[in-house]
């Protein structure tokens, strides 16, 4: 998508074996580039969320187990580097897909052809990811396009960022909202903030922003209250990992939303590559191994000071006990449609099972 008139990717490859991501730690105060030339690199992207959003996690570890292997192809190191990178994020689904996939091709190949496989398999996770992006795109525009009505601005509530920045171009509850925008459609975003790493204040708005999509950020506690007063035509959001019967994994304060949307018969919609459905998994309620995430992402909240510096700042006494769970399950009947790379199905098994055969 866009920054400013020009087209950006999340994470770009380079000839010389290289890659390079946008720093989304620093985002929106800062637009930086970190380039990665090795499995450390690509582990501590992941880990410390420098890169983050299940497709792009994805494909980030793909290229750490190229590095592991540029560096050392035996099945030993091969092995080190899966079990490292399989524990940076426990809970987006395609973080294992991507390695269990190259694992099991890769260790098909002798030592010294592993490298190429390894760089042609990440390079090829990361063109189909933009792909696949387009895809939900097109598919999620189609559904805008039946409910929106002349001359009047249709109104789509996001949470979280599963935008470009989640993958590696268009995003997956973005991506229709993109198509729309540069289709000259009417629409209008609003942007849950997400708390408490605030992916919505920082990362959605500031893509949205930045492509020219109007939005507006509302604090997390809002939806339910525009979505009753009639502010709010659908919801769109992602998945980290989603259940055969169409329970969806997401980010935390999803579920609530998903409620609200119900209670207020509004559709609520959710985007997802085909690599985002676990499909060892028959449900996710309470099944779904939730990231648990540090206490200081609640009693700290960071900005820029009026000096115009980043700064940390404590907002609760010490006494405070808190507790961060990083995501939380929709169950499947709260969800009216999931739109995927391979088209639109129900929330259930047989829907699920009938489009990924
Ligand atoms: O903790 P994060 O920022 O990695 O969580 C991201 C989300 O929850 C996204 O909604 C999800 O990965 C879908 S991204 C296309």
């Amino acid at each position: 998508m866009l920054i400013d008139g020009i087209p950006k990717k999340a994470i770009e490859s380079t000839n010389d074996y290289k890659i390079v991501i946008i720093d989304q730690t620093l985002l929106p105060h800062k637009l930086e580039y970190i380039t990665l030339k090795n499995l450390n690199g690509c582990y501590k992207a992941i880990k410390d969320m420098w890169i983050r959003g299940a497709p792009l996690i994805g494909v980030t570890a793909a290229y750490g187990m190229f590095y592991a292997i540029k560096k050392n192809p035996s099945e030993l190191n091969i092995r080190k580097a899966f079990d490292l990178l399989i524990n940076t994020r426990p809970t987006a689904v395609d973080l294992r897909w991507a390695l269990k996939k190259i694992l099991n091709k890769i260790l098909k190949f002798k030592a010294e052809d592993r490298a190429t496989y390894a760089w042609q398999f990440s390079k090829e996770l990361e063109i189909n990811s933009i792909k696949q992006c387009s895809k939900i795109g097109d598919y999620g525009l189609e559904i805008i396009k039946s409910k929106i009505i002349k001359d009047k601005t249709f109104n789509i509530l996001t949470h979280c960022n599963a935008g470009w920045l989640a993958c590696v171009d268009w995003g997956t509850a973005l991506a229709p909202i993109y198509k729309a925008y540069n289709l000259g459609l009417d629409i209008h975003v609003w942007v849950d903030e997400t708390r408490p790493r605030s992916q919505g204040a920082a990362l959605t708005a500031w893509e949205l922003c930045k492509h020219g999509v109007p939005n507006t950020l509302i604090v997390d506690n809002a939806g339910g209250h525009l979505m009753q007063n009639g502010k709010v035509d659908m919801c769109i959001v992602g998945s980290d990992r989603t259940a055969l019967n169409g329970d969806v994994c997401n980010k935390i304060g999803t579920y609530m939303k998903a409620l609200c949307a119900y209670d207020n018969n509004i559709p609520f919609y959710v985007a997802l590559p085909e690599s985002t459905i676990d499909f060892n998994l028959d449900s996710g309620v309470n099944k779904i191994k939730i990231e648990e995430r540090s206490n200081k992402e609640i009693t700290h909240v960071s900005g820029l000071n009026s000096l115009g510096e980043l700064s940390n700042v404590k907002i609760v006494s010490d006494l405070v006990a808190s507790h961060n769970p990083g995501f939380d399950v929709t169950p499947a009947r709260l969800v009216t449609k999931l739109i995927t790379d391979k088209g639109i199905c129900n929330a259930n098994s047989k829907s699920i099972s009938e489009l990924f055969k």
